[in-house]
């Protein structure tokens, strides 16, 4: 029988158990499936640690999310079309939902189901290698401290690319007499207020570390960016200048001359592809962006077509594009999907690393990667939604955001799976302070 490794339990891997799952509903015969998740939960960065630095079994903390996010896209853009928010909530609810919320969509679809036998928690997976047509993983039982062996035809990697951070240093922090960080270790805004926070980066960590530290009342806020400025009406007290060139004890220096008191760095500078437990030929080498290369319809690995990655994309489509990838990478696991030869994968590839490089604005990147979800949809029976409602829905929201950064999560949109139009939400983003699920739910 065939043997499928899925490597991480987040968005990505229950996507990847729920299409085998609706497989097996319809009479197919399913491949064994062992799902190899670190922590003690599914959910991926969606089920919130305190933790930061290591786990209690010395393992490197995975989570990158913090206390009061709430969705930076409208909720429709993400939603599964076999479960909208209706069927989860019972109601239609606000089109930003906070973290909580989110996290408790993603578990309700999967907890339907049986799904949760097949992943071996606590389970760290230390190596993978390819000899004589299989894949030999070693993994690490982490609350035995016992490292074990197995052996499978397929290995899918889902293991996120949002969890390991890129930290530069800038002159001056060896003896800057403050707090310097890195937003995967950022968790809660409170913690900066009254202070002067210095922001670095200039894509959506910064941006919304940055809304949030003004929001929980930091004394200033200023954002230096590297290449292009966000371009945000900042509200009072934030501002965004042009890149860090040094500290002097506890001044930022600019270089385009801003001088400003710092008590805290927060380093919103991004994360590494990381994938220390593949052999070298076996890894994915890129940067975040939206066709990584080497990987045939943005899954299937070049020059070993067992192995699968998914949702390796940066990403404005989530959830249903992960389950749009987990949907074909079933059907050429259980072989419905025929991978052409060699010289096609190379042509297909780049035809869309090509494009990618020709684009220029948000609104080309949605339709980018809005063309490639739909493509894929095409291929397998993942049920139907509106990827022209959801495409639409993208480049309102990037409008919403220039108009007024402070009120694009106040917004309302419809459904691309039921059509139901989000109720307004109870209360202004800028002044809702409690993010829990209670709350949020209330009328
Ligand atoms: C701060 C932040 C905020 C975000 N907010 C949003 C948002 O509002 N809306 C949105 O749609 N997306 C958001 N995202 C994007 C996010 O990438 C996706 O929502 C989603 O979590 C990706 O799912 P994934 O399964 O690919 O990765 P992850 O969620 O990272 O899950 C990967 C899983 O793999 C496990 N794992 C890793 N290595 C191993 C190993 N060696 N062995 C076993 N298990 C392993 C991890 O423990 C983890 O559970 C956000 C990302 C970040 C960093
Ligand atoms: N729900 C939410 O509200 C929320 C909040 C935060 C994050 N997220 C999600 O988290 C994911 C990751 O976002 P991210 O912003 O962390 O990573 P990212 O999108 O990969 O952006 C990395 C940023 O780091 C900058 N950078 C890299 N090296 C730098 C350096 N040496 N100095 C200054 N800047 C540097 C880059 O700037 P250049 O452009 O100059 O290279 C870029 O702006 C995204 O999917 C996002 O949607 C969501």
């Amino acid at each position: 029988m065939t043997k499928v490794a899925i490597i991480g339990a987040g968005p990505c891997g229950l996507s990847m158990l729920r299409s085998f799952e609706q497989a097996e509903k319809e009479g197919e015969k399913i491949p064994e499936i062992v799902c190899f998740e670190k922590q003690e939960d599914w959910g991926g960065l969606w089920n919130y640690s305190w933790r930061t630095g290591s786990d209690q079994y010395g393992d490197p903390v995975p989570n990158s999310m913090y206390r009061y996010l709430w969705s930076n896209g409208p909720k429709e853009c993400l939603e599964f079309a076999d479960y909208s928010f209706d069927e989860h909530f019972g109601k239609p609810i606000p089109s930003f939902p906070p973290r909580e919320v989110l996290y408790d969509y993603i578990i309700g679809r999967v907890n339907k189901g049986n799904l949760k036998k097949k992943i071996k928690f606590n389970t760290r997976v230390v190596n993978t290698k390819f000899k004589d047509e299989k894949f030999e993983i070693s993994y690490q039982d982490k609350v035995n401290n016992k490292i074990l062996k197995d052996n499978f035809d397929f290995v899918v990697v889902s293991t996120g690319h949002f969890s390991v951070p890129f930290i530069p240093e800038y002159k001056g922090m060896k003896s800057f007499p403050g707090r310097i960080m890195h937003s995967h270790d950022f968790r809660d805004a409170e913690e900066f207020r009254d202070k002067n926070v210095i922001v670095l980066g200039s894509s959506y960590s910064a941006e919304d570390v940055a809304l949030q530290c003004n929001k929980y009342g930091a004394k200033s806020v200023t954002i230096g960016y590297r290449h292009n400025p966000m371009g945000f009406k900042w509200p009072k007290g934030m501002k965004e200048v042009h890149y860090l060139d040094r500290l002097e004890g506890k001044k930022a220096i600019f270089k385009d001359g801003t001088k400003q008191e710092a008590d805290v760095i927060i380093l919103c500078t991004g994360y590494l592809h990381h994938f220390p437990f593949l052999e070298e030929n076996l890894q994915l080498k890129t940067g975040n962006r939206l066709y990584p290369p080497k990987l045939y319809k943005g899954i299937v690995w070049q020059d070993n077509q067992k192995l699968l990655y998914l949702g390796m994309q940066d990403q404005f489509h989530t959830f249903n594009m992960f389950d749009c990838q987990a949907w074909y990478a079933r059907d050429v696991i259980m072989n419905k999907i025929k991978i052409p030869n060699n010289k096609e994968i190379e042509s297909d590839i780049n035809k869309w690393v090509t494009m990618e490089e020709k684009l220029e604005n948000p609104d080309q990147m949605i339709d980018f990667q809005t063309e490639y979800t739909k493509e894929l949809h095409e291929m397998s029976n993942y049920p139907k939604i509106d990827f022209e409602l959801i495409r639409k829905h993208f480049k309102e929201w990037e409008h919403h955001k220039v108009e007024d950064i402070m009120t694009y999560r106040n917004k309302s949109f419809s459904s691309p799976v039921t059509g139901s139009v989000a109720p307004i939400h109870h209360t202004p983003w800028a002044s809702a302070m409690d993010d829990s699920l209670k709350t949020f739910l209330d009328k």
